[in-house]
């Protein structure tokens, strides 16, 4: 069994007044409202291990900062269609983002679709996208096809979030190459840190070859509970290995996630006072404070 108690050992990162991460927690400030939108700035929400909340992630933190007045369009860039699902949107029988990488007589703007969250948009995908890979492969500048896409409607929104399939595949470069910065949700469980070289190597790759302005915004840890010592470890690795670079802002594990999938909503929505939806909203405020959002 794993210890549930904190211990009252001192330990610097359990003081009362530190956040998860080991640093003075705070409130950071609610976002100003906008006079006007656009152009948006895209990231990327990306790891190649599976199930780590990225999808998750998009869709609250898309929610949350529609919601501090933001324009968001979220990017179903997974043939699981996962993102598609979790905000109730049609898959099927319409355009989705399969359709825009490979046709440019479509307009984004035909596969655009509302949810049910005032100022949260988003490009669904099926299980057509997971062709893709093959079909652009042969494409002249193959990895610049989805930057080419949104650049036709970043001046709608003031942030695209773009949900990766976990995978470092053309997909994947695809995003990178057409994202201002890179969010890596890590679970905060054994062997998270494992492959996170690899990603990070292939960031630096996509900035020296493809996309020289992309930054690394954050390192958000996710699934955090805070009775596990195994959790906190974890957590310490991560803030040793990445120090500021990891948000401030953490997400715990809840089981109210799986309830919002199951509602097709935003966890924000579904259950706002929720932990879990102050999280996203904390997370939304932190990155207009960093400058990583308008
Ligand atoms: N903080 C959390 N607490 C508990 N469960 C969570 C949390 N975040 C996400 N989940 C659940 O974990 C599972 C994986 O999350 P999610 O789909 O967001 O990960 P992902 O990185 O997008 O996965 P994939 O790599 O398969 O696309 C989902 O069932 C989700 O509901
Ligand atoms: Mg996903």
């Amino acid at each position: 069994m794993e210890q549930t108690q904190d211990p009252a050992d001192g330990t610097a990162s359990l003081d009362p007044e530190l956040g998860p991460t080991g640093r003075p927690l705070r409130d950071f400030p609610e976002p100003a409202p906008l006079r006007s939108h656009g152009p948006a700035r895209v990231i990327a929400l990306c790891n190649q291990k599976g199930g780590v909340g990225k999808t998750t992630t998009t869709i609250n933190l898309g929610a949350a900062l529609a919601d501090a007045g933001r324009r968001v369009l979220a990017v179903d860039f997974d043939p699981q269609g996962a993102l598609s699902a979790g905000l109730g949107v049609q898959t099927h029988d319409v355009p989705t983002i399969y359709d825009l990488l490979l046709s440019r007589q479509l307009e984004p703007s035909d596969a655009i679709q509302r949810t049910g969250v005032a100022g949260l948009d988003v490009i669904p995908a099926n299980i057509d996208l997971s062709a893709a890979e093959v079909h652009l492969v042969s494409e002249v500048a193959r990895e610049q096809i989805l930057a080419g896409v949104l650049r036709r409607v970043a001046g709608d929104y003031d942030v695209i979030l773009i949900d990766c399939q976990p995978s470092l595949g053309l997909l994947t470069v695809n995003a990178l190459t057409a994202s201002h910065g890179v969010i890596i949700p890590l679970e905060c469980e054994y062997f998270a840190l494992r492959g996170v070289a690899l990603l990070i190597e292939t960031i630096d790759k996509v900035r020296d070859r493809l996309n020289p302005a992309i930054s690394l915004d954050g390192i958000l840890a996710t699934m955090y509970d805070a009775r596990t010592l195994h959790s906190r470890e974890v957590l310490e690795r991560v803030v040793e290995a990445f120090g500021d670079r990891v948000l401030e802002t953490v997400i715990t594990r809840t089981v109210k996630f799986p309830d919002a999938t199951v509602a097709a909503t935003p966890i924000t929505e579904f259950a706002p006072e929720h932990a879990a939806s102050r999280a996203y909203r904390q997370l939304a405020r932190e990155l207009v404070f960093r400058g990583a959002v308008a």
